[in-house]
């Protein structure tokens, strides 16, 4: 059978590491796929760009639409990220009848909608296994090998810069922006860093992990995100010493009124698993009524482990290109006309556990003072932490653990706490998770 003609628009950090794997797996690669896959043109900013890849029988181009407008070409692979060009380019290629492979979470999570909807129509694939959680199968795992269950909750660390950060913050007491721009230079982040360190990457992941764990279209906008810039190396200390880790984790969760899709700081019981990936690695935890819990651990992110995901989707659509449109697996894990409108909850209405941290006057009756405020609003303390004053210093750190309780409570006793004169400044609150059985 002849080789099915590949396009690559982007020949960056995912795009070269494609190239790399597409070249040196090739043998293989067609020996899984049933026949060749050869890589005919491909765009970038700078052709003339020394690159980290063979360019040799790649046409190469500055224009992203030459791609895309190639006749010979089926599969289109989009890596350069962004939401703007990208869906250009991805809508063009589907107008164009080819199929569709992409790495980029933002372009799926904001626009996924009318790009599925698009693509059924035109009966061509968007395959985008490598947006969630870089080189682990996740979407695969969840769209088909979990297809007997229903999901009842799944949390990931899903953002690797952010777990190096963190990583790094523990166990080297290394800074917060040395780590970052390691992690830039490693080619860990997004173009834009911020995307990572204020959650709005590991956000854009789970709006995708949530749409196909529970056949709900993609909400980005419903996502609560918090990033990890307010983390203090005190606060990984002051977890450590409670029994706990500090991951940046994404939790989707199904409740009888409705769906949690939150992204934010997290302790979890260090003696889990998943509170022990670190570094670069993610790792998704995903409960089924009938499997259980079960654990998907790799690297979230850097070349080849993205390009292994991409790749992987290639050669998937290409077992796929003579199979009917009907016969594919959907998109979004369940049939376009059978998604539920099951409505994302406020983060007010999510209950969780929480871990405080507040400067307070050394002196008798402060402690008196919060725990009145939080009987008052009925939270009950787990556990409670005082440190002793440095020398001469006239306020103390006092961290607490408290029950499980919803967002509301707390919003409305924080406002509390931080009026009282004795309370010094704005209160850390982390949320706490246990991630045990449902
Ligand atoms: P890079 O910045 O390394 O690469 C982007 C590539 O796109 C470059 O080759 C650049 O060209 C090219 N490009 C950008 N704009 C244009 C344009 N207007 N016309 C032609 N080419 C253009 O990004 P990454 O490889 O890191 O990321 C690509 C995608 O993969 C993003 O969506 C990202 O979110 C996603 N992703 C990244 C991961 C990672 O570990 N890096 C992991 C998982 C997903 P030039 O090289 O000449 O500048
Ligand atoms: N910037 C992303 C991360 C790349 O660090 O996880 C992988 O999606």
């Amino acid at each position: 059978m002849e080789p099915v003609k590949v396009g690559l628009v982007g020949l960056g950090t995912v795009g070269s590491g494609t190239v790399n794997v597409l070249t040196r797996n090739a043998k293989e690669i067609s020996r899984r796929a049933g026949r060749g896959i050869e890589l005919v043109h491909a765009a970038a900013r700078d052709i003339a760009k020394r690159r980290s890849c063979p360019t040799d029988g790649i046409a190469l181009t500055t224009d992203p639409f030459e791609v895309v407008n190639n006749p010979q070409i089926s599969i289109l692979v989009e890596l350069i990220g962004g939401t703007d060009l990208a869906l250009e380019i991805v809508q063009t290629a589907i107008a164009n009848g080819k199929h569709v492979v992409t790495a980029n979470k933002a372009l799926i999570a904001k626009h996924g909608n009318e790009i599925f909807a698009a693509a059924s129509e035109k009966g061509v694939m968007v395959a985008f296994e490598a947006a969630v959680a870089g080189g682990i199968p996740i979407i695969k795992a969840i769209r088909e090998g979990l297809a007997g269950n229903q999901i009842q909750w799944l949390a990931g660390i899903i953002n690797g810069t952010g777990n190096f950060i963190l990583s790094e913050m523990r166990d080297k007491g290394r800074d917060f922006a040395d780590v970052l721009a390691q992690a830039q230079e490693l080619g860990y982040a997004e173009a834009d860093p911020t995307f990572d360190v204020e959650g709005v990457d590991a956000a854009h992941k789970l709006t995708i992990l949530a749409s196909i764990a529970f056949g709900v279209p993609l909400q980005f906008e419903r996502v609560y995100t918090e990033g990890i810039s307010h983390i203090t190396r005190e606060d990984v200390k002051y977890a450590e010493e409670l029994g706990y880790r500090i991951k940046h984790l994404g939790v989707a969760r199904k409740t009888d009124v409705g769906i949690e899709l939150r992204v934010h700081p997290t302790l979890i019981p260090s003696r889990r698993l998943i509170a022990n990936v670190d570094g670069v690695m993610n790792a998704v935890l995903v409960y089924g009524d009938a499997v259980g819990p079960t654990l998907y651990y790799g690297a979230g992110a850097g070349s080849e482990p993205t390009a292994s995901a991409v790749v992987g989707d290639i050669v998937d659509v290409t077992r796929t290109l003579t199979a009917d449109p009907e016969n594919r697996v959907p998109h979004l894990a369940f049939q376009p006309d059978a998604l539920s409108d099951l409505p994302v909850l406020p983060v007010e209405e999510v209950e969780t556990a929480y871990y405080l941290r507040m400067r307070a006057a050394d002196r008798p009756g402060v402690l008196a003072d919060v725990t009145r405020i939080l009987s008052d609003q009925h939270i009950s303390i787990e556990a409670i932490i005082q440190k002793e004053p440095a020398l001469d210093a006239k306020e103390v750190s006092i961290i607490m653990l408290t029950h499980t309780l919803r967002e509301r409570q707390m919003i409305e006793a924080l406002q509390r706490i931080e009026a009282l004169a004795s309370i010094t400044g704005s209160i850390t609150r982390i949320r706490v998770e246990q991630l045990g059985a449902a």
